[in-house]
């Protein structure tokens, strides 16, 4: 037999070098855990016999152990309970109750902060709320934060965000003249998508958002914002470059321009050019709202 092998450091920095090409770029726990060795197969549990279970033959001990021999028995030994808060109605109301009153943006921030109601904050490393100005004219909303923008809490500060900051700058604006926000304001590990209930409790926070700026024109960046914020089910290539309305709370209706994601744009470039007759109806709309 041979011994275990030493730990190579190339295989460990081929494995890194694996992981980081699959898209593995967060570590969740400081310790490596073995979910296999976790949970105790179902044989191996100590479980005490039912009451009126019969001893074996030949048997002299009783159907349960009296307290004084239970005290010697090997303490049962449970699973690590693995906290994986799975969000309810509870915390939507909640979201909702702290979106509604807050009165400024400021005040959104500061509850959207304190929450602890959604599973994403607690990998995420910053609460990414906006970027822009408060006071233009035009709102933009994407899906999520993604590896740079958590790390800057920043929305659209990647290479989607520098493909963005093109299209602005081709109908004249730029991050002075535009306000940026996230249907989620939390990074999903991993990037992964998130879940329609992540998406139900964040909702209220952008809905608030989007009140508060009040701006005269909504652009939608992907299908998730476009459905999440328009109502409707449909594919982002069938709703882009149509207007559509966004109904706030309180009753206001404010233009939306559902368009394509830049993400998908870097993906999918020859689709820039639908995306720029989008970006060209919003300079139309801009100018003749005054
Ligand atoms: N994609 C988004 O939808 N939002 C960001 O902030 C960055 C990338």
């Amino acid at each position: 037999m041979t011994a275990a092998s030493p730990i190579n450091r190339q295989d460990l920095a081929d494995l890194l070098a694996f992981y980081a090409s699959a898209g593995v770029d967060e570590a969740l726990e400081d310790q490596p855990v073995n979910r296999f060795a976790e949970a105790p197969k179902p044989a191996e549990r100590a479980v005490a016999p039912p009451a009126d279970a019969v001893a074996p033959p030949g048997s002299t001990s009783t159907s349960r152990p009296e307290p004084a021999d239970r005290a010697n028995l090997p303490p049962v030994t449970r699973a690590p309970l693995i906290t994986a808060a799975v969000p309810d109605e509870a915390q939507a109301a909640l979201a909702r109750h702290l979106a509604t009153t807050a009165t400024t943006l400021d005040e959104l921030r500061q509850h959207m902060a304190a929450f602890d109601g959604c599973n994403l904050k607690a990998t995420a490393k910053n609460l990414v709320f906006a970027d822009g100005n408060p006071e233009a004219a035009v709102m933009l909303v994407g899906e999520a934060p993604g590896r740079d923008e958590d790390i800057e809490g920043l929305p659209f500060v990647g290479r989607s965000g520098r493909l963005l900051d093109r299209m602005l700058a081709a109908i004249g604006l730029d991050r002075t003249s535009a306000y940026i926000a996230n249907v989620i304001p939390w990074r999903p590990p991993g990037n992964r998508t998130p879940t329609p209930h992540e998406t139900e409790i964040c909702r209220p926070f952008i809905e608030r958002q989007i009140e508060l700026v009040n701006p005269k024109v909504l652009i939608n960046l992907g299908g998730p914002s476009a459905k999440t914020l328009l109502n409707t089910s449909e594919g982002i290539l069938r709703l882009r470059g149509n207007w559509r309305v966004h109904t706030t709370a309180s009753g206001i209706a404010i233009p939306a321009m559902p368009t394509l994601h830049p993400a998908y744009l870097l993906r999918t470039p020859a689709h820039k050019k639908l995306a720029w007759r989008d970006f060209l109806e919003v300079k139309a709309k801009l100018r003749a709202l005054g």
